[in-house]
């Protein structure tokens, strides 16, 4: 049982969620891109719904699919958000943006009633903060930003910060979707998601972090047992 196989198991539970009809806020990453796949499948044989893609790469993935896209200009308020994450608490709380599209995919989950998570259960985490926190932020004035966000992480109690820049493939400076940096914080272990969400916020550099809180209502998360991949859900479909 592969990375892929799970991948696939937790986007075949979702695509259940998927009524016609449907106004759909689309993910990013690999496991997005499982759903993606399956979604496309599903339009083809004729399901009527109507998406909206929280990145390039993803818009791009759902074109070649056929998959009916539009933008949130033209439908404001959504049905359902199906999303990768990086990490799950017990409450539900996230860490998104390892693929660079955290802010999209905040603004679409937020625009959406409902918003279901899928990932490998190996996602499902005590605490917060193991996987490094992405943190969207204006290029003009990065330095000093960048100052305000070491002080907002001392202040939120997480030990072992430290701050690297993403960069993308061939090595340089990573420019998101929005035409922002990225910044990664690297912490170990987030003591008080809400209190470093609300201290990054008034940053006014920072344009989005990747802490997802009150926002998923449930996470579809696979695991292998044996040849076979279990699918459990944490909070309701
Ligand atoms: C992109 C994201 C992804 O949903 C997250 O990184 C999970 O990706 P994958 O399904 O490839 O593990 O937040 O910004």
């Amino acid at each position: 049982m592969s990375g892929p196989d799970l991948r696939r198991a937790a986007a075949a539970r979702a695509l259940t969620l998927v009524e016609p009809g449907m106004r759909l806020g689309i993910g990013t990453g690999s496991t997005a891109a499982a759903f993606i796949l399956l979604l496309g499948e599903r339009v083809r044989a004729g399901l009527d719904i109507v998406g909206v893609p929280t990145s390039e790469a993803t818009r791009i993935a759902c074109e070649r699919e056929g998959i009916r896209l539009a933008t949130l200009d033209e439908l404001p308020e959504l049905d359902l958000t199906i999303d990768g994450t990086d990490e799950v608490d017990g409450q539900l709380r996230l860490i998104k943006g390892g693929g660079a599209a955290l802010l999209r995919e905040k603004i679409v989950a937020m625009a959406s009633r409902r918003m279901v998570v899928i990932a490998d259960a190996a996602k499902r985490v005590e605490t917060l903060g193991a996987f490094p926190l992405p943190i969207e932020v204006n290029r003009f004035g990065l330095g000093a930003t960048w100052r305000a966000v070491e002080t907002a992480l001392a202040e939120s109690g997480c030990a072992g910060r430290s701050l690297t820049r993403r960069r993308d493939a061939a090595g340089a400076p990573l420019v998101t979707d929005g035409g922002h940096a990225l910044l990664d914080a690297h912490l170990g272990a987030i003591p008080d998601p809400e209190g470093l969400s609300a201290r990054l916020w008034a940053v006014p550099g920072v344009v989005e972090h990747g802490l997802f809180l009150g926002i998923a209502g449930a996470a579809i998360l696979a695991e292998a047992r044996g040849e076979e991949a279990v699918v459990t859900v944490l909070g309701a479909l």
